[in-house]
């Protein structure tokens, strides 16, 4: 068989970064996804993959499609980004693989192992002090305490002022869609939030046992240089808080949805890892990236120039049924292989291993001493443009 490749598009109107899309993007994926493997989204004349196979396939392609372009939709090949691009995430190989073998050192098996007595206790804290009080507003009260408390500590940062990391996150993944007043508002303490961040990823802050100091010996080790160790710290802080905790909420979010799978989890918390590992598949923080191609290529049939953005809907892939069976249908025992949630190839999250456990501790915790959950009112998303997660969740939860 031959491919006819075609300057020929589909095109669609459909706006991936409107309140109406991110607020129930289900809906449009399945749209998109009946559109064609390749789509041309008009207003911002970027391309749009949402099949499993097309998402694989970008991903795993480094050479034809770079991260030098930047994470969102401003592309760094024609527009200078708000900051320095990251030495890990917004390279290719060669310079990415030794960054990148940095954090796969720090964050190694023996690490996350000696972290996990510290999860448990803080999990096991905040879900006392929960089921204390009965009813609470769950992303305030209990999943945002718990990366912002577990996060910053492994990295080895100082207690204080740690809510500065929010701001900094929503600095890094606002940018991610189309500048708004939203991001403008944010973007004025900038300079402020980014000093901050600057200062906490200095080696003499940073406590003599945590990520950060690994980071810092891998650089005496002559691995990286002492200025590239402190990006790195700062790849850390941009990356390792927002995620887990719009990850974490959404999918108790979930588990409040499907009592029957509470329930389970109730009777088996070992199900602990399975409720993270397919709330990631079914409605996680990272929905979507962006890939800017390096050359002229052809997609599933469809000539894409160089230079152009590719906007890549790892939310989309999770709900593919050419990839799942009933896939919007939320499993605790789902044998998931081939997870998108976390991307695929040589960028996929370096520290997925670091988000499992924390998932995995703080729903095995939940399964142990929580005996009913429900909704106590609506959930409210919070809409972030390069991430997805609640600002709300009211519950009523029991022993
Ligand atoms: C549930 C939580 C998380 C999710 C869903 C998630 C998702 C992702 C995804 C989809 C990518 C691929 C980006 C791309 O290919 O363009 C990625 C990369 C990355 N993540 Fe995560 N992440 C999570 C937690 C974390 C945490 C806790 C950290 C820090 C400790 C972290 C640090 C990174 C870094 C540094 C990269 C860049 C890796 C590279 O370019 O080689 N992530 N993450």
């Amino acid at each position: 068989m031959t491919t006819v490749l075609t300057d020929r598009r589909i095109v669609s109107d459909i706006d991936p970064f409107s309140p109406e899309f991110r607020a129930d993007p289900f809906p449009h994926y399945a749209q998109l996804r009946d559109l064609g493997p390749v789509v041309w989204l008009e207003k911002y004349d970027i391309w749009c993959v949402q099949h499993y196979a097309q998402v694989k396939a970008v991903l795993s392609d480094w050479e034809n499609f770079s991260n030098a372009g930047g994470g969102g939709l401003t592309n760094y090949f024609k527009t200078k980004p708000w900051r320095r691009p990251s030495i890990i995430l917004d390279v290719d190989p060669p310079e990415h693989g030794r960054t990148r073998k940095v954090l796969m050192g720090v964050l190694s098996a023996p690490a996350l192992k000696a972290m996990k007595p510290g999860f448990e206790a803080v999990a096991a804290r905040l879900i006392d002090a929960a089921l204390d009080a009965g009813t609470i507003e769950a992303v305030n009260d209990l999943v945002l305490p718990f990366p912002l408390t577990v996060f910053p500590d492994a990295v080895g940062m100082p207690p204080l002022d740690r809510h500065i990391m929010l701001k900094y996150g929503g600095m890094v993944f606002g940018a991610f869609g189309p500048t708004t007043d939203w991001y403008h508002e944010l973007m004025r303490d900038a300079e402020t939030v980014s000093a901050w961040i600057d200062a906490h990823c200095e080696r003499d802050v940073l406590g003599a046992d945590g990520l950060g100091a690994g980071i810092y010996a891998a650089a005496d080790a002559g691995d990286i240089t002492h200025e590239e160790a402190k990006l790195l710290v700062r790849s850390l802080l941009s990356a390792g808080v927002d995620t887990t905790i719009d990850s974490i909420g959404l999918a108790l979010r979930a588990l409040v949805d499907f009592p029957d799978q509470f329930a389970l989890l109730t009777e088996d918390p070992a199900l602990a890892r399975g409720v993270f590992e397919e709330a990631t598949r079914y409605d996680s923080s990272s929905q979507s990236l962006f890939r800017t191609t390096l050359r002229e290529v052809e997609l599933a049939g469809q000539r894409i120039g160089k230079h152009e953005k590719i906007l890549v809907l790892i939310g989309s892939a999770g709900r593919d049924p050419a990839k799942w069976e009933e896939p919007d249908r939320f499993d605790i025992r789902r044998k998931i292989v081939g997870q998108i949630g976390y991307g695929w190839g040589i960028h996929g999250c370096v520290a997925q291993m670091m988000a499992r456990l924390e998932g995995e501790v703080f729903f095995r915790t939940l399964g142990e001493k929580v005996g009913s959950l429900e909704h106590a009112g609506p959930s409210e998303l919070r809409l972030v443009p390069g991430l997805r997660g609640l600002a709300r969740l009211p519950i009523a939860l029991t022993r």
